[in-house]
């Protein structure tokens, strides 16, 4: 045999991958890499293997990771995480991660050492599901600018909010999501919008080249909505969604999560149950929308491993340096009004006498209801969210007025 055979004929090294976490995701991936080895070896050339796992109670970090190609961290939270992340990057390994707490708060530091050492940092799965959102914002759509990212990103509360919508009201509609395990025994990080405030931080230095920490993100949750109001959202031709936004907004970035009305045909506004959706909006695509499965071990672990794939693959580039959008808190937004108030002569002038004097202009008024119980129901024209909670605490102070005034706001926008 030639020494140019023998070369030809010389086994490829399997593609060693490091797997830190075992849990839901870690077990998941590891039988889906498993599964898939034989059909990766088949168009790549080279074979992937688990070379090591690290999880409380078993293996040791540093020997996997001088074993590995490249490390996979599903582990989640902050630390160890970012420590073995980071010491894996300057130790110039390719690494690929699910965890969208630890990139929503130390995302430069990461980008920065993956950029200074010239490795790859993947995180498909850390951002709505198994929608191939990254890869599509970093691949396909690097080079259009674009206006705005939509995002349901938060399967938890979209599953509620459908469960709303079909007549529950929030407490059972949330005892159902944790039977059903798509909410956990404290679900405070989902309905408060904090899950889906971390994932909008990552979208938007992935859409717009700026860092984005989770603490920029103005965010509300669900736990204030009630069942009337996916009520009117129904009558008005309305859906109810909890939003995610990152948008220029006059030189600037916007970057917010909040429930928000949507009409009936805006693309999220029939993305139900567990399901995440992605809207990104540029004059020159006009608009794009991805969707599919929000969580799941096996979903989220199918993103991981197209991650270490696209990486063996050599498709993945080390991230690009930060620009700079100014980050603005206080943007216009229609919005809907809901106040429960006494039934007498004047009350609908003061109310929009105070609106008026604050700039708020009404597009729509409904009145419910007779005597204690009466109900109006306002859309207004775009307003600043200052102003508007001005105007909002001003009639909340009226005597007349019998509980909470409610303000949600409206995505009303035609696509550019
Ligand atoms: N679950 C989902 O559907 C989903 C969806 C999208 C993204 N994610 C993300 O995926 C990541 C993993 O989530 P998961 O649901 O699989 O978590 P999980 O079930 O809690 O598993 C965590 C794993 O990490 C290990 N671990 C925890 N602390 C460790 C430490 N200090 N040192 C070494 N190992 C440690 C655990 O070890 P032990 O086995 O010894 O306990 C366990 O094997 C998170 O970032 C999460 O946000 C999850």
């Amino acid at each position: 045999m030639s020494s140019e055979d023998a070369r030809e004929k010389a086994p490829v090294e399997p593609f060693r991958v490091g797997l830190l976490g075992l849990g839901t995701v870690g077990a998941a991936f590891a039988g889906l890499l498993e599964e898939r080895a034989d059909e990766i070896e088949r168009f790549n050339g080279r074979r992937p293997e688990i070379c090591g796992v690290l999880t409380r109670t078993r293996g040791d970090f540093e020997e996997i990771l001088a074993e590995a190609d490249l490390l996979v961290e599903l582990i989640g939270g902050i630390e160890p995480a970012r420590e073995y992340l980071l010491t894996a990057m300057r130790s110039g390994k390719d690494v690929v991660s699910a965890n969208k707490q630890l990139l929503s708060q130390h995302g430069e530091e990461l980008f920065e050492t993956a950029r200074q050492h010239g490795v790859r940092l993947r995180f498909e799965a850390a951002v709505a599901g198994v929608v191939p959102v990254v890869r599509v914002l970093e691949e396909s759509l690097s080079a259009t600018p674009i206006e705005r990212v939509h995002g349901i990103v938060n399967g938890t509360t979209n599953f509620i909010l459908t469960e709303m919508d079909r007549g529950s009201s929030y407490a059972e509609a949330l005892a159902e999501a944790q039977r059903r395990g798509f909410a956990e025994a404290d679900p405070s990080d989902d309905v408060s919008g904090r899950d889906a405030a971390a994932k909008m931080a990552i979208l938007a230095r992935l859409a717009f080249g700026t860092p984005v920490h989770l603490n920029d993100v103005r965010y509300e949750g669900i736990e204030h909505l009630h069942a009337t109001d996916l009520e009117y959202a129904r009558e008005l031709g309305l859906g109810l969604k909890l939003i995610g936004t990152a948008e220029r907004r006059g030189g600037g970035l916007s970057v917010r999560v909040h429930p928000a009305f949507l009409y009936s045909g805006h693309p999220l506004a029939s993305v139900s149950g567990t399901f995440n959706a992605v809207t990104v909006e540029s004059e020159v695509i006009t608009e794009i929308t991805m969707s599919g499965p929000g969580a799941g071990g096996r979903q989220t672990a199918a993103a991981v491993l197209g991650d270490v794939v696209s990486v063996m693959t050599g498709g993945a580039q080390p991230p690009a340096a930060p620009l700079a959008l100014p980050l603005i808190e206080d943007v216009e937004s229609a919005f809907y009004l809901h106040f429960d108030v006494a039934d007498r002569p004047g009350v609908l002038a003061a109310i929009t006498q105070v609106l008026g004097e604050a700039g708020v202009s009404i597009k729509s008024v409904v009145q419910r209801g007779m005597g204690e119980n009466a109900r109006l129901v306002m859309v207004t024209h775009p307003v600043l969210q200052s102003s508007l909670r001005t105007a909002i605490d001003r009639v909340a102070a009226f005597e007349f007025v019998r509980s909470a005034p409610r303000a949600i706001r409206v995505i009303e926008e035609e696509f550019i």
